[in-house]
């Protein structure tokens, strides 16, 4: 439950931009506010989040990159498993309130550092990550109004649905350490195909997979094996 705090923050108004009838969901150990601006949290993708977890000792050290964070929710569980810190990355200035909203409810907001920003552009060229967590927008646009209650900048993923995912794939080539793994949230086995040559082209693999159903699965890229982690 949330304390009285949230009460008073959130349903009693004192943050107006967070009323677009706010809700909130259990999410692994952390409880989450979210309101109809960003994504509602799917329960399925915490398995990323324990994925990270299952990753972090394997890895070298340093923050956990989340890109397309939206409400903050799947990197904060990964954060409050492995313990590491977290960097968040999302476009939409309502995705970054919740974010830091929740970072704050789960009490690790002095672990979490949220830039509002394209993923293009929100990091700066020598920064290099050990995990990262992205869970891009990958329906393709022809598809979108088959949610018509989720917002669209949180879905669409253009004509193919590969746009982000490609903005993603970019980031890791650039931005993931040598010995680093990136966890890609794609739709299902069809885009778990595709993906194996797009990430051949970075240079990077894709080693392994985790699918939830036929429109759900996460991809864990690494780089090829001799690829430098200083593109
Ligand atoms: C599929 S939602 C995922 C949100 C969250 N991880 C979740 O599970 O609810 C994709 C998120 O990516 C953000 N996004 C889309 N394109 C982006 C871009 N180019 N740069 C940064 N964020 C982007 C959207 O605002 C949205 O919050």
């Amino acid at each position: 439950m949330f304390t009285a705090g949230y009460e008073e923050q959130v349903f009693a108004g004192a943050v107006p931009e967070l009323m677009d009838r706010p809700e909130r969901v259990d999410f692994g150990a952390l409880d989450i506010a979210f309101d109809g601006t960003v994504l509602r949290p799917r329960p399925w993708t915490a398995m990323q989040s324990i994925w990270a977890a299952e990753l972090a000792p394997s890895v070298g050290p340093g923050p956990i990159l989340e890109l397309c964070s939206g409400a903050g929710h799947i990197g904060l569980y990964a954060v409050v498993l492995s313990g590491r810190q977290l960097v968040q990355v999302d476009s939409e200035p309502a995705a970054c309130r919740f974010a830091r909203l929740n970072a704050d409810r789960a009490g690790i907001a002095d672990r979490v550092d949220i830039r509002c920003d394209d993923i293009a552009s929100a990091l700066r060229p020598d920064e290099r990550f050990p995990l990262i967590i992205a869970d891009p927008p990958y329906v393709p646009s022809v598809d979108v109004s088959r949610f018509p209650e989720d917002p669209r900048p949180a879905i669409d993923g253009g004509p193919a649905g590969l746009d982000v995912i490609l903005a993603c794939l970019d980031v890791a080539a650039g931005h993931l350490s040598g010995d680093g793994a990136c966890l890609l949230q794609v739709r299902g086995p069809g885009q778990l195909e595709a993906l194996a040559s797009l990430a051949d082209a970075r240079p990077l693999v894709v080693a392994d997979a985790r699918v939830h159903d036929d429109e759900r699965a996460v991809a864990l890229v690494r780089r090829q094996p001799h690829a430098s982690g200083r593109p």
